[in-house]
């Protein structure tokens, strides 16, 4: 009697390590890709429940730990509904379908915002994607209105959209009046498809002249960058190149340098003008060549932070951190960009793709990448808003998932071509 329990046990015992040794095999067979949208279908089911106000938006976490929001007119409204349209896109799965549709239509008022320059962010990254993947002709309509309300800020003169309303610089001495950020390259896409479905150059002729002339005044020598020039709209002249999110107006402010990499890529895949090509691999090659950039590839929120001959003109004295924080968001948008890159170089391309499958291995570990329930419902940790607000530092932002879920896309399609 007493033997037969025995056997018995160790039998049970032998079925659940069988089990385990089956359910991890079958794991480890399992690539990055489909690990990760495994995580992204956790994490958003538990956030499109607890997400029921359409019209916040879900973009970081507060100081508990709890999903934060954003109403319609901030500059991330636009990659929740994005998110959801990458993991349609992975799962074809009709549930993400239509939550992605709910929340897209819910930015269709955003078609007529000209307070800022973010339309392209906002309206692209949903809309666009919304357009791309169900074609539904309302959706180009929107997304036209919204290429309209971007060039309304352009300025001839200057030959550049305006980025914000007039701002003052940290140091207080400045009103820039024409102010253009860097990230602003990344909402040209946006007019880009506005001119190829209507057939009118004007959209397309205004986002080169804005990329001409964001790589005359905002790239440096080295192919670092500015954030901030701030221009002369009689003259056209420059007349600041400050920061904003960075770390000194002479530092390179990680998520800028992104993008510019990603923005300039694109308009190389518009325009098939080299000049923008060798841009974008200069300013990789600096961002991947950085003696301060770590090992994992996950850079620090600005490459020059504490270094000797950058003064910040903001007040870095307050900061309660005893580290200098990671920005998870500036390595997903270079991981996106490099593997676009990567196939625009020929044989010289591998590297970059190389750099790129390491980013996303280590975006992929647990290091990064949230436990189901964690983080807000969000993907990716340590990511860094804006260290000089005192916002956003060290958290989850939705951005960062956003162009994450992008690059493992690229990089699926990739590896499935070799
Ligand atoms: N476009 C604003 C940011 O990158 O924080």
């Amino acid at each position: 009697m007493r033997m037969k329990k025995v056997a018995g046990i160790v039998c049970g015992f032998a079925i659940i390590a069988l089990g385990v040794f089956a359910f991890s095999r079958a794991n480890s067979k399992k690539d990055i890709t489909e690990k990760v949208f495994e995580v992204a279908e956790k994490q958003y089911g538990e956030l499109l429940a607890h997400s029921t106000n359409l019209s916040r938006y879900p973009r970081t976490i507060d100081g508990s730990g709890k999903t934060s929001y954003v109403d319609i007119g901030d500059w991330t409204g636009g990659f929740w509904p994005g998110d959801l349209w990458y993991v349609y896109e992975y799962t074809g799965e009709d549930k993400w379908k239509q939550a992605a549709i709910k929340w897209t239509e819910s930015l269709e008022q955003n078609q007529y915002n000209t307070a800022h320059h973010d339309l392209g962010f906002m309206m692209y990254c949903s809309y666009g994607n919304a357009y791309r993947l169900t074609k539904n002709e309302h959706y180009k309509a929107v997304l036209i209105q919204s290429a309209k309300s971007l060039i309304s800020r352009y300025n001839e003169r200057v030959g550049c959209i305006k980025s914000w309303n007039s701002k003052m610089s940290w140091d207080g001495k400045t009103l820039w009046s024409f102010p253009v950020i860097i990230d602003n390259m990344m909402n040209l896409e946006l007019l880009f498809f506005a001119s190829k479905v209507t057939g009118d150059p004007v959209y397309k002729n205004i986002a080169v002249k804005h990329a001409e002339t964001t790589m005359k005044n905002h790239i440096r020598a080295d192919y670092s960058s500015y954030h901030v020039v701030n221009y002369d709209t009689i003259t056209g002249k420059v007349l600041n190149q400050q920061t904003c999110q960075g770390y000194a107006d002479n530092s390179t402010w990680a998520r800028g340098q992104a993008w510019g990499i990603y923005g300039f890529t694109m308009v190389y895949r518009e325009t098939g003008d080299v000049r923008f090509l060798q841009t974008a691999k200069k300013m990789a090659d600096f961002y991947m060549h950085q003696a301060t950039l770590p090992a994992d590839k996950v850079p620090y929120w600005d490459f020059n932070v504490n270094q000797a001959g950058y003064t910040p003109q903001w007040n870095n004295k307050q900061s309660p951190l005893n580290y200098i924080p990671r920005d998870a968001s500036a390595a997903a948008i270079v991981s996106s960009a490099l593997l676009e890159l990567s196939n625009d170089l020929g044989t010289e391309g591998k590297s970059y793709a190389d750099f790129a499958e390491q980013t996303i291995k280590s975006l992929s570990s647990p290091e990064y990448l949230a436990k189901p329930g964690d983080n807000g419902y969000f993907l990716l940790k340590h990511s860094v808003g804006s260290i000089p607000h005192g916002v956003e530092i060290d958290v989850p932002l939705v951005y960062a998932d956003y162009y994450y879920l992008e690059a493992l896309l690229r990089y699926h399609t990739k590896k499935k071509s070799l």
